[in-house]
């Protein structure tokens, strides 16, 4: 069965609008916790744009389902995740004027870093996935990186705007899947995933842990975070 990360980095999204201390994001992680989400993710950017440093050791101490910190290979970044020890970081690329994430992690060209970043959190015990486009050349190099896992950009699926693109991407997903695990990796998926698309992707077996922000805490503004987590989580369980 696949599982769910809620990230809520929107919610600390809204806390800085104001540079207010409200709504918190450790609240928030409890709600999603209660209402049966798998993981809590946050990105700790190293603009800090809106999850912070004590949203991240908070959730640490708090979190009692898994804590994926998604990060940048940024040296700064890198020593936090050593000291907080989350149970699983996801490496992205980072751009200072991007929206969101944007594209996938160059593990090819990073691979030396990527290599003796994921010597160094193993050597805490810290999982390591890698947020890469659908292509075999960074499964490869993650696999090569001795990563445990990767996480599909599924950006373009959502984007897509025919029957015939969607199917397109889908079988890029398939591919990818079917290349990671041969090369022994662990598969997750995520970005953009709606309540509206998430079926497609949920009928992909194997894909096994999703992360979801942007929609899940958008409709959580209107109908509470509880009842949000479980309408995605009916989705992920019973996409057919
Ligand atoms: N996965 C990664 C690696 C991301 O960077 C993001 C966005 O922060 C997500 C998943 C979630 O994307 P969305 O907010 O579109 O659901």
């Amino acid at each position: 069965m696949a599982l769910l990360n809620v990230n809520i980095d929107h919610v600390a999204t809204i806390r800085q609008a104001r540079q207010a201390d409200e709504p918190d994001p450790v609240w928030a992680a409890v709600q999603c916790e209660l209402a049966g989400a798998n993981g809590i993710t946050v990105h700790l950017r190293k603009d800090r744009r809106h999850i912070n440093d004590r949203d991240v050791r908070l959730l640490k101490e708090t979190v009692a389902c898994k804590f994926n910190l998604e990060m940048g290979m940024d040296a700064e970044i890198v020593k936090i995740a050593e000291k907080i020890r989350p149970d699983q970081i996801t490496l992205v690329p980072e751009n200072r004027a991007e929206l969101t994430t944007e594209g996938g992690l160059d593990c090819v060209g990073q691979l030396k870093q990527l290599t003796e970043v994921v010597k160094r959190m193993h050597q805490k015990g810290i999982l390591v996935s890698t947020f890469i486009l659908p292509d075999e050349q960074h499964i490869l190099a993650s696999a090569e990186a001795g990563c445990d896992a990767v996480e599909l950009h599924t950006g373009s699926y959502a984007n897509a705007a025919t029957d015939a693109q969607i199917e397109k991407h889908l079988n890029e997903l398939r591919d990818a899947r079917d290349a990671a695990l041969t090369a022994g990796l662990v598969v997750h998926a995520g970005h953009g995933l709606t309540y509206r698309n998430i079926r497609p992707v949920a009928c992909i077996e194997k894909l096994c842990e999703f992360n979801i922000g942007h929609s899940i805490v958008a409709r959580a503004v209107l109908v509470g975070m509880q009842q949000a987590v479980q309408e995605m989580n009916n989705l992920i369980r019973e996409p057919f």
